[in-house]
């Protein structure tokens, strides 16, 4: 039977229901629409069109090439293939930072153009106006602080962040100012486990990690990483759940020696 008779579609109100019972968040970034479809049928409760798109699906080296219209693209054919899971999009790297006018802008046409739930942005105290903002407007707001991989160019590195004093404090901060400001969960990316635990239990709203321990509200992978679609990434924090690639490999080589044989396609799979 599949999950879509018998269960709810997941609101943001729903999530803050389930870290009041402590029931566990699952969150899996999609970015097309048979992706999407088979991970909402499965079951998650958050799916992410994530602006690590701009890896896993443009091949850039970093998140910050990817543009508000191709973000677009990947979240309107998400949302079509949705039913139950709340679907969150990426804002995408400069198209809120400095500007709050732009910030709005940009997420409504996000929300008009791809019937989005919700945007989600990298940043604390630098980007309050911008999330201001977009609250006033009735858009709800996911934050995402730790590792924030729009910043690739400004920490230089993707290690493990909020190791020392000062940063885990401004961490701290940010966490309990975006939970003011009104935003309804928050996205805690690769810092120390006991850190992270510690926000989720100051903060009221859901905390959700990607390399951020146990002790949080729920988790969220890149699709790609843990069904081993990517092969090259491998971080400490990544549970490989598949090697899809090696199947999609040895799929590939069969159909190909099929063809060559003269295989495929045989008396059954022609008119
Ligand atoms: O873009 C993305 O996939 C993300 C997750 C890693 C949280 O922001």
């Amino acid at each position: 039977m599949s999950v879509h008779s018998h269960i709810r579609k997941v609101t943001t109100h729903v999530l803050s229901e389930m870290k009041m019972k402590n029931e566990k968040i699952s969150m899996l970034t999609s970015y097309d629409y048979s992706m999407a479809r088979i991970v909402d049928e499965s079951g998650i409760d958050v799916i992410l069109v994530g602006d690590s798109a701009s890896n896993v699906m443009a091949g850039h080296e970093s998140t910050l090439p990817i543009t508000l219209d191709q973000m677009i693209y990947h979240a309107s054919s998400v949302v079509r293939a949705v039913k139950r899971a709340l679907v969150v999009v990426d804002m995408p790297f400069g198209t809120y930072q400095g500007n709050s006018k732009e910030a709005l802008s940009s997420a409504i046409k996000i929300m008009k153009e791809a019937s989005a739930d919700a945007v989600k942005l990298e940043g604390g105290s630098e980007i309050k106006e911008s999330i201001d903002r977009i609250l006033s407007a009735g858009i709800p707001v996911m934050g995402h602080l730790g590792l924030t991989p729009q910043s690739i160019h400004k920490f230089g590195t993707y290690t493990v962040r909020a190791t020392q004093q000062d940063e885990r404090d401004k961490l701290i901060k940010d966490a309990k100012l975006l939970e003011e400001t009104g935003c309804f969960a928050i996205v805690l990316e690769k810092i120390p486990a006991e850190l992270a635990t510690l926000v989720a239990k100051e903060v009221s709203i859901p905390v959700i990690g990607i390399g951020a321990g146990g002790g949080v509200d729920g988790q969220v992978l890149v699709i790609h990483d843990m069904l081993g679609i990517t092969q090259e990434f491998s971080p400490r924090f990544l549970r490989r759940y598949h090697n899809l690639s090696a199947e999609i490999t040895g799929a590939v080589k069969n159909y190909i020696e099929d063809v060559k044989s003269n295989d495929f396609p045989n008396e059954k799979e022609q008119y």
